[in-house]
C-alpha cells in the first residue's frame, strides 16, 4: 500500500462560477474554461507545485463547498466583504472592481442608483449586486442562478435594471454581443477587491497563495495575464 501523496503533490481544486467573462467563462471554441480568473489559477497552482483542477459551481455554493472540503480555494471574482471574513480566509487582494448599474439604451428614467426605487432589478444570487439591490426601496429584485442570465432578462424587458460588477458589464457590452442591448447608468460604486478564498482557519495554504501571488507579480507573469485580458 502507497503512503498517500504529500499536500504538494496533491491536485488543488479551485472551484469557480463560469459565468463572469472575461475573469471565468467557457470558451466559445472549447470545453476549457478561460479568463483572467482562471490564468490566474493555473499559474498560481504552477507556482505552487500543485497540479489545478478547476470546479464549476454555482457562486452561492462556493463557499458552502470550501467549509466542506470540496473544493481547496475558491477563485471567482469573489469581493473581499466582513461578512463572507466570518466564513472563509482571503488572500490578498488581486483586482479591485466595483458595482455598476446597466440598463436599456433607450431607457432615459434611470440614469443612477435613486432612480431605481420601485424598479425591477437582475441580479445573480448571493452575489454583492444582489446585496445592494435588496436595499432599494420597494424594488423587485430577481435572483438568477447564473451571472449572465440578468443580461437576457433585461434585453427581454424582464427587468429594468441589471447589477453587477463593472469590469462584467463592460465586457459583455464591448465583447459578448451585447452591444446595442444595454448601456451603463452612473458611477460605479464602491470599490471592490477580489480575493482568493479558502476554507476559514487554513491560514497555511493563504500564506502559499499570497507568496505564489506576490512571486507572480514579481516575474511579471501577473501583468502579462491583466494585459491579456484588460489591454495596457
Ligand atoms: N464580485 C461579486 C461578488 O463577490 C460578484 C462575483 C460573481 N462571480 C462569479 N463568478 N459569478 O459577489
Amino acid at each position: 500500500e502507497t503512503a498517500s501523496a504529500p499536500a504538494q503533490q496533491q491536485v488543488l481544486r479551485i472551484g469557480t462560477n463560469p459565468t463572469f467573462a472575461p475573469f471565468e467563462f467557457q470558451s466559445p471554441n472549447s470545453s476549457e474554461l478561460t479568463g483572467f480568473d482562471m490564468d490566474l489559477a493555473r499559474a498560481l497552482g504552477k507556482e505552487m507545485g500543485r497540479k489545478v483542477e478547476l470546479v464549476n459551481l454555482g457562486f452561492d455554493g462556493l463557499i458552502p463547498a470550501l467549509g466542506a472540503g470540496n473544493i481547496d480555494l475558491a477563485i471567482s471574482g469573489m469581493t473581499i466583504t466582513e461578512a463572507r471574513k466570518n466564513a472563509v480566509d482571503f488572500s490578498d487582494p488581486y483586482y479591485t472592481a466595483g458595482l455598476i448599474i446597466m440598463v436599456r439604451p433607450d431607457d432615459n428614467r434611470i440614469k443612477g442608483i435613486n432612480d431605481l426605487q420601485g424598479k425591477k432589478i437582475g441580479v445573480q444570487i448571493g452575489t454583492t449586486g444582489a446585496n445592494k439591490a435588496l436595499t432599494i426601496k420597494g424594488a423587485e429584485v430577481k435572483q438568477f442562478n447564473n451571472a449572465d442570465e440578468p443580461n437576457l432578462e433585461l434585453a427581454n424587458k424582464g427587468v429594468d435594471a441589471v447589477i453587477n460588477d463593472q469590469p462584467v458589464i463592460a465586457y459583455y457590452l464591448v465583447s459578448q454581443g451585447g452591444e446595442g442591448k444595454g448601456k451603463m447608468v452612473g458611477e460605479i460604486m464602491e470599490a471592490e477587491l477580489y480575493g482568493v478564498a479558502a476554507k476559514k482557519g487554513n491560514q497555511a495554504l493563504i500564506k502559499q497563495v499570497n507568496e505564489a501571488l506576490a512571486a507572480l507579480k514579481k516575474s511579471g507573469e501577473y501583468d502579462k495575464i491583466y494585459k491579456k485580458w484588460f489591454g495596457a
